[in-house]
């Protein structure tokens, strides 16, 4: 029985006191469960906080949102995998759909900064996902596998089972329209079809489905047993409605 992995991107909200006390209320809403792990992604700034209110708890975990592929050096603005580590992430999110649409990250930095994550001992979320368009154009596949190539395509079988692939549709993430659970698990078995063909162990490899996902449609998603877990942004701002999706039943495992 793998994890259900609750991630929760805070984005560019809450700096460091409401990130504590987010996280806070987050952890005493939830009893330590050994078959759900919470993840928190809340802004670099706010790392230390969050790290300190999960210290102790076995459930839970910290990552960056982004990440530089270099160790360190001349790059005003940006965080070192191991500057991160540092602050206590053990996680971190790699091409974010708005990264990659909003900050212009190519698919080639996603590879160098999955490499830079594991090698500084940091477990890396790939987010893929194609744009309305590409959908449209019934090339949604095709992005994701492209996407899988660049960003973990260089891995071997053991570097890949420390991976976790975040299924994000561009235009579900923040629309209020998440795709259907047919949908993702569609998808999320084409994701599992790359790894397993790269000699990754199936199970090892978690697949999460990201966009739109709310107190209401998250059994439904979660029903799918495709679906390793949720990556959730405007519905985990805050811990009422946090708390509703994170106590989703699992069927089944
Ligand atoms: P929303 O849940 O707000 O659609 O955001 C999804 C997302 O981008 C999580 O990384």
């Amino acid at each position: 029985m793998s994890a259900v992995l609750f991630a929760a991107n805070w984005k560019m909200h809450h700096g460091p006191r409401a990130a504590r006390a987010l996280a806070q209320a987050v952890l005493a809403g939830t009893k330590p469960v050994a078959d759900r792990l919470l993840l928190f992604f809340p802004p670099a700034v706010s790392l230390p906080a969050v790290v300190e209110a999960v210290r102790g708890r076995t459930d839970a975990a910290v990552g960056a949102q982004n990440i530089h592929w270099e160790p360190k050096g001349a790059f005003t603005g940006e965080l070192s995998a191991l500057l991160a580590m540092e602050a206590g992430a053990t996680w971190t999110l790699v091409g974010h759909s708005e990264r990659r649409h909003k900050f212009g990250e190519t698919d080639d930095e996603t590879g160098l900064k999955v490499r830079a994550a594991l090698g500084a001992g940091l477990r890396p979320m790939l987010c893929v996902g194609e744009t309305l368009q590409q959908r449209t154009d019934g090339e949604k596949e095709n992005v994701v596998r492209r996407q899988l190539e660049a960003g973990v395509g260089a891995l071997g079988a053991e570097e890949l089972a420390r991976v976790a692939v975040a299924y994000e549709p561009v235009w579900a993430i923040g629309t209020g329209v998440n795709a259907t659970p047919a949908d993702a698990a569609a998808m999320h078995r084409t994701i599992r079809e790359w790894f397993a063909r790269r000699g990754a162990p199936a199970a090892g490899c978690s697949v999460l489905y990201g966009g739109s996902v709310s107190p209401e449609n998250a059994a439904a998603l979660l029903a799918e047993e495709e679906l390793d877990g949720v990556l959730v942004g405007g519905a985990s701002l805050t811990a009422e409605s946090w708390l509703r999706i994170v106590a989703t039943p699992r069927a089944g495992r």
